[in-house]
């Protein structure tokens, strides 16, 4: 009797709990993780993969510009813009059955368009690994470089080569050495900077990456390339 008498009291306590309290909802598994660090080109304070400055550039760039796998276009029905969408065809910890990681350098990209690099692959595999979550790093890197070979090319590679990284390149911006980069940005800086600062006045269409803005602290390594006149 005083057991049912407990749990007659605790659902009433709960319903009233319902009715009154502000309850906080269960920790969405989806919902980003934040793990600090990062927003470079790595994580200086631990080995995790972050989602959103390693994996999800990759995808963007490599999968889902327009025409193939954006949310306008999304061909065969796959959508590579998302954590949500992305984890679609990803099995945590089980590389081999994830078509979204095994179709990579098989028959995606399409023969023509810029490939990952194994070293980019490899950065896919490991987030699988660690269980594929949804990481998010802080806006943390290291301001004090800002050259072409270090970060700037490690951050074009990622972020934007998978549109400009073969000629013409999309909306005829190609970006895929260091003196095309040079010569195109010296000659449009004010609007380059206008472009990956997501500047409202622009139209949505040239505001790059078009999955998102990179990270303050990358813009900024970007900010300082431009005007200390493109370091290599
Ligand atoms: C998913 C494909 C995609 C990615 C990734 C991408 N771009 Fe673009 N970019 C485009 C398209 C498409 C256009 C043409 C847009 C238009 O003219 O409306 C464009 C246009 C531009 C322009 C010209 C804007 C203007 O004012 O006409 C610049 C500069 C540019 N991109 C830079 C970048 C940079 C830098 C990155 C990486 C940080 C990047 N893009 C990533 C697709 C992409």
């Amino acid at each position: 009797m005083k057991i049912r008498l407990f749990f007659a009291l605790l659902l009433t306590s709960l319903i009233y709990a319902c009715k009154h309290d502000v309850i906080n909802p269960p920790t969405d598994p989806t919902s980003p993780i934040d793990i600090g660090g990062g927003g470079g080109t790595k994580p200086p304070v631990s080995d995790t993969v972050c989602f959103n400055t390693e994996v999800l550039p990759l995808y963007v760039s490599y999968c889902g510009s327009s025409g193939c796998h954006n949310d306008a276009s999304r061909q065969k029905g796959v959508i590579l813009t998302s954590f949500s969408r992305i984890t679609n065809g990803i099995t945590s910890k089980n590389a081999s059955r994830s078509d979204y990681y095994t179709i990579i350098g098989d028959k995606m990209p399409p023969r023509g368009r810029p490939q990952l690099s194994n070293e980019q692959k490899n950065v896919i595999l490991k987030w699988i690994n660690q269980g594929a979550l949804n990481t998010n790093c802080i806006n943390t890197c290291d301001t004090t470089k800002f050259t072409y070979n270090d970060p700037i090319k490690t951050l074009l590679t990622n972020n934007c080569l998978g549109c400009h990284g073969t000629k013409p390149g999309s909306g005829n911006v190609y970006l895929g050495d260091y003196a095309s980069a040079q010569s195109y940005i010296n000659a449009n800086k004010a609007n380059f900077l206008k472009v990956i600062n997501h500047d409202p006045t622009l139209p949505v269409s040239k505001r790059m990456p078009p999955s998102g803005k990179m990270v303050d602290c990358q813009i900024g390594q970007f900010t300082r390339w431009v005007n200390k006149g493109f370091p290599q």
